[in-house]
């Protein structure tokens, strides 16, 4: 709890002290949390298996789910019980680099055995958020460190619930333990380590109740490290209310089909519009040959709440920086690699492996450039402070990359040549196979910044970059 006298202590000192440097006086009060990241076992999977050996956030999977108020100071006290370092990134949230969780670039990396380190910085923008390391990520996040941020908005949500649906995959054996089959060469030159069992807020789940006649926002988040999820609500009709934390106008997805790659989260509106009693299916039906129930909507015997629905409500917009494309720099982003044509793209080289290329693990490309695993590289493009900047991206490969910018939020103004209807604000684009994209975002968050796909596997192994604002 923020200690509001202290708060106000500290702001009457801070009035009447001598000048100090404008980014140190907050205006919200300081919301402080603690993580520590320490192998557990849960019950993913439930009866008759045995609870699955997990890396967790606080002996939790998903880690808990942090909740603050827009405009609020988050504290988060991070401790390593690991044996490996580790790293948080604030995946979404528009912070300083300093507080970005990359590993050798904005800070050391949290150290083994005890290492600690305390994030903390404002949250500009309401919406749904996540974190999870930025250190060996395909192993760490597919081990189960990840869990949700929620920045609540200014003006409460008309919906009787505030649901969140966390999405993870996982590879597990019969024994219902991890695979540890981290990284290897299959999953990094195909779609990446794509699980056989996916949990919903750490369970595999068979329903979810739900009451005739609510509203419910519900908050969905994909913190899998390769699966794209396409999930039909059976008999229902949700409306997208925001991606990626953002706000766009209030829609139906087409064929009702709410779509999330990698990272990506969308928060819909869901009316409960069927009888008490009733039940319907959600399915994933993203991969067509394995489309399978996710769970169930159970509806309860309560008489229903309401019988007629308003319109979704619009979210209030978060001031995220507008583009201004009539000056805008543009830069083309060319990917390759992976199985398949594009595989031996001409002039690909591995930066940082002493040039050895595919043979070092780098099998994807950005401009024909394969980092290595680690995040300290030349910059991709130097990108001027408060410049409007269009990324045209183009999926030369025959994979599906969800591409996420640290940092900042981009619109996504067109996809294969076509403007897109809403513009949306994103951190994270999924492109389909051989997809075009033209992103915008001004460049006003100085420091090294990620830009990389959020198939971790791609990330290990050659599709990451960096983008540097001055
Ligand atoms: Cu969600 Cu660079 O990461
Ligand atoms: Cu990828």
């Amino acid at each position: 709890m923020p200690d509001r006298r202290a708060f106000l202590r500290t702001a009457a000192a801070l009035a009447a002290a001598p000048l100090v440097a404008p980014a140190s006086v907050r205006a919200g009060p300081v919301r402080p949390f603690a993580l520590e990241a320490k192998p557990t076992r849960v019950d993913l999977v439930g009866d008759p298996y045995p609870p699955t050996g997990v890396w967790s956030y606080n002996a939790t999977v998903p880690g808990p789910e942090l909740r603050v108020k827009q405009g609020e100071r988050l504290r988060v006290t991070v401790a390593n019980s690991l044996e490996q370092t580790t790293s948080v990134h604030w995946h979404g949230v528009r912070v300083p680099n300093a507080m970005d969780g990359v590993p050798g670039v904005t800070q050391p990396p949290i150290a083994a055995n005890g290492g600690t380190f305390v994030y903390e910085f404002d949250v500009p923008d309401a919406g749904t958020y996540w974190y999870h390391p930025h250190s060996r990520s395909y192993e760490q996040v597919a081990r189960g460190l990840a869990g949700i941020l929620v920045v609540e908005d200014r003006e409460p949500f008309a919906a009787d619930r505030d649901v969140t649906w966390v999405l993870q995959d996982w590879r597990l054996a019969r024994d219902a333990q991890l695979r540890a089959d981290f990284g290897n060469m299959m999953d990094r030159t195909h779609a990446g380590r794509i699980g056989n069992t996916v949990t919903v807020n750490g369970v595999v789940a068979e329903s979810f109740d739900v009451r005739a006649g609510e509203r419910l926002r519900l908050r969905l988040a994909n913190l899998a490290t390769a699966r794209v999820f396409g999930l039909a609500f059976r008999g229902h009709r949700p409306v997208v209310i925001a991606y990626d934390g953002q706000p766009v106008e209030p829609h139906e997805p087409e064929q009702s089909l709410v779509v999330l790659g990698p990272g990506e989260r969308v928060d819909v509106v869901l009316d409960m519009t069927a009888a008490p009693g009733e039940r319907f299916d959600v399915i994933d039906r993203f991969y067509r040959q394995n489309t399978y129930r996710l769970l169930s909507l159970e509806y309860g015997q309560t008489p229903p709440l309401r019988t007629r629905f308003p319109g979704a409500p619009r979210l209030a917009p978060n001031p995220t920086p507008e583009v201004d494309l009539a000056r805008a720099a543009r830069h083309e982003v060319l990917f390759r690699g992976g199985m398949g044509p594009g595989m031996m793209g001409p002039g690909m080289m591995g930066r940082g492996m002493g040039g050895m290329g595919m043979m070092g693990g780098m099998t994807w490309s950005i401009n024909g450039v394969a980092v290595d695993e680690g995040h300290a590289h030349e910059p991709l493009f130097v990108l001027e402070r408060g410049r409007t900047y269009v990324l045209a991206l183009a999926n030369d490969t025959n994979w599906h990359h969800p591409m996420h910018l640290h940092g900042h939020f981009f619109r996504v103004l067109s996809r294969n040549g076509r403007p897109t209807r809403r513009r949306e604000w994103r951190d994270t684009v999924l492109l389909a196979p051989n997809e075009r994209a033209e992103i915008a975002f001004v460049a006003d968050n100085p420091g090294d910044w990620m830009f990389h796909c959020h198939v971790l596997e791609h990330q290990a192994s050659g599709m990451m970059a960096t983008l540097r604002v001055v």
